[in-house]
């Protein structure tokens, strides 16, 4: 595969009457984070567009990057996050005490990264991770977690069943957005879980995208923006049920969906796709509408950083997420106006943001300096990180919020 190409039919329903409703440019990876001695080299860029189907209504990106690129190494961990971490142990612990019965009980995780979740119950029953990053799965192991590094497919389904025998829950949190054949996922899914299994899956959700969550979301590792609609289908379409749906406060909103082969559909599906065509999610103008709110944004949100350059005041990043790059690049704030990034991932520290090459740096850096002004690039942990940052605040930093309208507060 050459480093990305552009697919030319929607990746769910295969057709072309596609529309393109926002176009973000050419772009870098949003987890590219540079050494310095890369800083000077040149950086890959790719288009990163969004099209709306007109048949399907799925929201999706047509250039894919090769897998291979994006995941093999990843910066990301969940751990770093303590709010991600928490939610995760609390979702392995409610899974294991409502599908688990017996030691014997094989849960899997799709993209299960550190292993956190897996780690929560791995005394109640058997847990296997498959995540392809090689550096990631390695930290997994560590902990005692069976840990495959792979993509998951149809194939690999096949491979662990004969291996390991039916899973009792498959779990797949922030990974249905990244994955280009969802179709393979929900096959070999169903496979592994047999008649009685079920399928529990986290993704970020398209109305809090284009609502109270923020357009920065948008990066070349989410191919889907995904609704609970365009799901239905596609997990039909392949012979699994929806029969579950809430929303759990992670990256904004997540969709909690539970798919099985023969469980009894709740009313919260019916009355979740009832709220989605109230809010148009089915309309391609929802999505011009939301790609006007993006440019409005922009310019209030360079014109208040300025005004407080113009006094005099520090700046600074606070968390390097990948979605901060979608915002930083997008909205062509440098380091002229950022001193630097603050990230609690090691991984992470000392390296250069992709595209606009700001340092991100250990929180420490924050005592010494002192900021005037956050721009709180992690805006999705806003409440844990305004409680942690109390302190700060009653010095006289102040944070901004930088989507969906930028404000001070
Ligand atoms: P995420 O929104 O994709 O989970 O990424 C959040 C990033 O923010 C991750 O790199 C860790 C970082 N972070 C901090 O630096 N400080 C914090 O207090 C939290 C919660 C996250």
């Amino acid at each position: 595969m050459e480093k990305y190409y552009h697919r030319t039919a929607c990746s769910i329903c295969g057709s072309r009457n596609l529309s393109l409703v926002l176009d973000l440019g050419q772009m870098p990876l949003a987890n590219a984070f540079l050494k310095k001695e890369e800083l000077f080299l040149p950086e890959d860029k790719f288009p990163l567009c969004v099209y709306f189907c007109r048949d399907c209504s799925s929201l999706q990106l047509l250039d894919i990057v090769d897998p291979e690129i994006l995941f093999k190494y990843y910066d990301y961990l969940t751990s770093a996050s303590k709010p991600l971490a928490e939610h995760f142990v609390w979702m392995g612990k409610e899974l294991a005490e409502e599908f688990v019965s017996s030691q014997k009980d094989l849960v899997v995780e799709i993209g299960g990264n550190d292993g956190v979740l897996l780690e929560a119950i791995k005394e109640k029953c058997r847990v296997l991770n498959i995540d392809p990053a090689e550096n990631v799965a390695e930290i997994s192991r560590r902990k005692g977690i069976e840990t495959i590094s792979c993509f998951f497919s149809e194939g690999a389904a096949e491979k662990i069943l004969s291996e390991h025998g039916n899973a009792k829950v498959v779990v797949a949190n922030n990974v249905m957005a990244h994955i280009e054949n969802l179709k393979g996922i929900f096959s070999g899914v169903k496979k592994l879980i047999g008649e009685d299994g079920v399928f529990v899956f986290e993704v970020h959700w398209v109305g809090n995208l284009i609502g109270e969550g923020g357009f920065d979301q948008i990066y070349h590792e989410h191919i889907f923006y995904h609704s609970l609609t365009v799901l239905k289908h596609l997990a039909e379409s392949i012979g699994l049920k929806i029969f579950d749906i809430k929303i759990v406060p992670i990256h904004g909103q997540s969709m909690r969906v539970f798919a099985a082969k023969n469980f009894e559909i709740r009313s919260s599906v019916d009355e979740f796709l009832a709220k989605e065509k109230n809010l148009g999610l089915d309309k391609e103008e929802t999505f011009l509408a939301f790609a006007q709110k993006i440019s409005d944004n922009k310019k209030r949100l360079i014109d208040m950083l300025g005004q407080i350059k113009e006094e005099g005041k520090m700046i600074v990043g606070y968390g390097a997420p990948a979605k901060g790059n979608t915002l930083l690049n997008y909205f062509q704030i440098g380091h002229g106006l950022l001193d630097f990034l603050t990230d609690t991932t090691p991984l992470k520290q000392g390296l250069y943001s992709p595209g606009m090459h700001i340092p991100v740096v250990s929180p420490d850096k924050i005592d010494e300096k002192r900021p005037d002004y956050f721009l709180l690039l992690a805006w999705n942990y806003a409440d844990a990180i305004l409680a942690k940052e109390q302190k700060m605040i009653e010095k006289g930093s102040k944070f901004i919020i930088p989507v969906p309208e930028a404000k001070i507060l």
